[in-house]
């Protein structure tokens, strides 16, 4: 299988020219390049085999998917500029912007709803890390329970097999943009346990990722794992030696 290599842009590069050569840079197979929204519409010319993702929706998605919504931007206007995937639930949305679990479900059924994929990022800070193991899966079940709320419902109503467009990525907070990634041991079990824990049906073609200083240099660490299906990278994803040692470590896979 093709892991998925989400390259996460964040409020980056700040230029358009800089955001193409990147794009070019990382228009690989699996790829999924998630700029900000500013530049998508530039970036879905450049390229042929990554797909198109957006950092962030609005759960509001009226019919036509617009209205008086200051500063949001639909699922449909999403959709309408080529994006496939969509970051739900970010942690520095969570903790920086106050983003709750009910917010973050609303815009999961908004996105599964119109049809868009759904990366939705779940993971502890370091003060539930130090509380040893089971207060790691305490949290991320209840991140997972609050934030998939009625999605067998939206299951049934669609007649259709939503599972396939759902992905979580596991990020530890601690170890998002600090250059200290989690150990492969650790990622494992807690995608295990993330795997047990999800109650949608269909739950075997949900893909989980990893998230947190992922790099050229550690990604060897953990490619040789087939349980992880794929990284969501961000600091990475901005520098072009660092991509294309990340894709040229994913190739040879
Ligand atoms: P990082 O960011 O790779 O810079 O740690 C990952 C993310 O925030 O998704």
């Amino acid at each position: 299988m093709t892991k998925i290599l989400a390259f996460n842009w964040k409020m980056n590069p700040g230029k358009l020219k800089t955001a193409i050569s990147l794009a070019r840079a990382s228009d690989f197979k699996g790829a999924v390049i998630m700029p900000p929204f500013i530049f998508i519409e530039e970036i879905a010319k450049v390229l042929k085999k990554a797909k198109l993702g957006a950092q962030d929706l609005s759960w509001e998605n009226p019919p036509a998917g617009r209205g008086a919504f200051t500063g949001e931007v639909s699922a449909k206007e999403l959709k309408n500029l080529g994006v496939e995937y969509v970051i739900v639930g970010h942690s520095e949305r969570r903790l920086k912007l106050n983003e709750t679990d009910e917010m973050i479900n609303k815009k999961v059924l908004t996105a599964l709803g119109a049809g868009l994929k759904v990366i939705l990022c779940v993971g502890e800070g370091l003060a539930i890390r130090k509380n040893g193991k089971k207060s790691v899966e305490k949290f991320i079940k209840s991140q997972l329970q609050k934030d998939l709320k009625g999605i067998n419902k939206l299951l049934v109503i669609s007649h259709k097999s939503l599972s396939h467009n759902l992905v979580i990525a596991y990020e530890p907070v601690w170890a998002i943009g600090t250059g200290r990634s989690d150990t492969p041991k650790d990622v494992i079990e807690i995608i295990n346990f993330i795997k047990k824990s999800l109650v949608i049906s269909h739950k075997s073609s949900v893909k989980i990722l990893y998230g947190g200083s992922v790099s050229g240099k550690n990604i060897k660490n953990f490619v040789q794992y087939n349980d992880i299906d794929g990284y969501l990278i961000g600091g990475a994803s901005l520098k072009l030696s660092e991509v294309n040692k990340i894709i040229q470590i994913c190739l040879e896979k």
